[in-house]
């Protein structure tokens, strides 16, 4: 690799590399734009397919075109390009021989690039990124793009079976407190834990993947969080005694506004980048309700939902005292091919004069709608960061992985909410959503209070951006591979 320094000759060149899903490109693509602003060269690897289903459904290549030396690459996910990627196909379907295959090409690529790179910004679930970028010398960042403390919890996992609180022995008690995991003793229950956690082998394939995963990412020269200071410091401390060198730089989509408006007018509107067709006439219905008065209901890219769970939140919705907006993608629901279309427009039609129905949502403008009094939400890591950026309180339903731990501290930690958590009965939804949107004013109130701070974490001088500011310069000055002590993967 040529050595020369960047800062001398010509920009950074910086490489960042999502997992191929939507909740992990949103986060990284902001930040590839931060950085893009911040003058460096930047080479955005996406997966083929989701490569195209961005050109399909948003302006992307004229949108960075803006940005000279922006480049859109793309790079194989290990699967052919007629799967149909739906539901959980990610956890599912990879393994270590499509992780490998992915490995080669990287490699490769890296080995080819001109300019060469001079940083790597992998999703810190690919170790294996970190392989390729210690053998070529590249510096290489771990962005792991879901909450600092479900990664925490993630790499406690062996410590905790060590202490013998897993696996979870028939249906014991699943409200006792877990004592292993630092920081985290007075909160955390069994029912809390990533949803993997409830395999009663705890051997499992995807449980070792996850914890294998997780650990292997504190071996990168340091570990990108898309949160602040302000939300999640006593979990950042805990994570340095492991990797010394976090750059925690969120809520990334309220940092890159505020940067984008600084730059442009408050009037400059941010890509969007959605794999999925946005139906924006939820808005001008959004528009015609009073404030905070809708409830706005989604549960991210991922999660599905039985019929059987589907009627009971809706009809928890229906008897509740506000109106609601709900997406529900049409391959959310389980069955047959086309069963949850039909059923679908079914409860549309009987739901009209209280809510609405979209596949898809602008979310983060629906967030901000002056209608939206609440969300009932998967706690998908983005999902919770735009709603507390937004002011909004949720009601939490988590489905899988990270969104049990988050849903633990939305409403244990910062009390911004309610845990539906292993419920779906109408009663409970009905009795939730009032709580939250009309009878207890408090979570309006701290809700309220905690967008204050965190919008302020993003503005000059907050805490997310002076932590930019240092990694940018950081790259810049190339002192990633200096300024921390590796510990060893342990
Ligand atoms: C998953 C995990 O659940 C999440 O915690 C992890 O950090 C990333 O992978 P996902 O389930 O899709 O992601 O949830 P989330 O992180 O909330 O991301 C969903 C994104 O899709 C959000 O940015 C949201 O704004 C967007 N979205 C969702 C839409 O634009 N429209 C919709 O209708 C629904």
């Amino acid at each position: 690799m040529e050595m020369d320094s960047p800062s001398q000759c010509r920009p950074p060149h910086v490489v960042i590399f999502p997992l191929p899903l939507q909740g992990h490109i949103n986060s990284m693509i902001k930040l590839a734009e931060l950085l893009a602003l911040a003058g460096f060269k930047l080479t955005f690897l996406n997966s083929h397919h989701n490569h195209e289903r961005l050109i399909k459904f948003t302006s992307i290549v004229a949108y960075f075109k803006r940005y000279p030396g922006f480049e859109l690459k793309t790079i194989t996910d290990g699967l052919p390009l007629d799967h149909p990627r739906s539901g959980n196909w990610f956890l599912e379907t990879y393994e270590e021989a499509i992780l490998m295959k992915i490995k080669q090409s990287f490699r490769e690529m890296m080995i080819n690039s001109n300019p060469p790179v001079d940083c790597v910004i992998a999703d810190g679930f690919s170790g294996y990124a970190i392989d390729v970028a210690n053998e070529l010398g590249i510096p290489i960042i771990g962005f792991r793009t879901s909450s600092p403390r479900s990664f925490w919890v993630y790499y406690s996992i062996t410590d905790i079976i060590k202490a013998g609180e897993l696996p979870i022995r028939g249906s014991e008690d699943m409200d006792r407190l877990i004592t292993t995991v630092p920081g985290m003793e007075t909160y955390l229950r069994c029912r809390d834990l990533p949803s993997f956690c409830r395999k009663p082998d705890i051997e499992d394939s995807t449980v070792q993947l996850i914890v294998k995963q997780t650990r292997k990412s504190t071996q990168a020269d340091a570990l990108i969080f898309n949160t602040t200071d302000e939300l999640d410091e006593p979990i950042l401390s805990q994570i340095r005694t492991k990797c010394a060198n976090i750059y925690p730089i969120g809520p990334l989509h309220a940092q890159l506004n505020t940067r984008l408006k600084a730059k442009h007018g408050e009037s400059f509107d941010q890509f969007s980048n959605t794999l999925r067709e946005e139906d924006k006439s939820c808005i001008p219905w959004l528009d015609k309700q009073p404030n905070r008065s809708v409830i706005y209901v989604s549960f991210g890219s991922i999660t599905s939902t039985s019929r059987d769970q589907l009627v009971e939140l809706w009809y928890g919705l229906l008897n509740s005292k506000t109106k609601f907006l709900f997406v529900v993608r049409p391959d959310s629901v389980i069955g047959k091919d086309g069963e949850g279309e039909d059923f679908v427009k079914e409860l549309m039609e009987k739901s009209k004069d209280r809510g609405y129905i979209v596949d898809w949502a602008p979310q983060e403008v629906v967030l901000n709608h002056e209608a939206v009094g609440g969300f009932l939400t998967h706690s998908g890591w983005n999902s919770t960061l735009e709603s507390i950026v937004a002011g909004v309180p949720m009601v939490c339903w988590p489905y899988f992985a990270d969104q049990q731990v988050t849903s633990r501290v939305v409403s244990t930690v910062w009390k911004i909410g309610l845990d539906m958590k292993d419920v779906s009965d109408r009663k409970i939804v009905e009795k939730m959503v009032n709580d939250v949107m009309v009878d207890q004013k408090e979570f309006v109130n701290s809700a309220t209070d905690m967008a204050k701070v965190i919008n302020q974490c993003v503005s000059i001088g907050g805490s997310s951006s002076n932590n930019l500011d240092r990694l940018i310069e950081d790259i810049r000055m190339k002192r990633l591979k200096t300024t921390f002590v590796r510990k060893e993967f342990t």
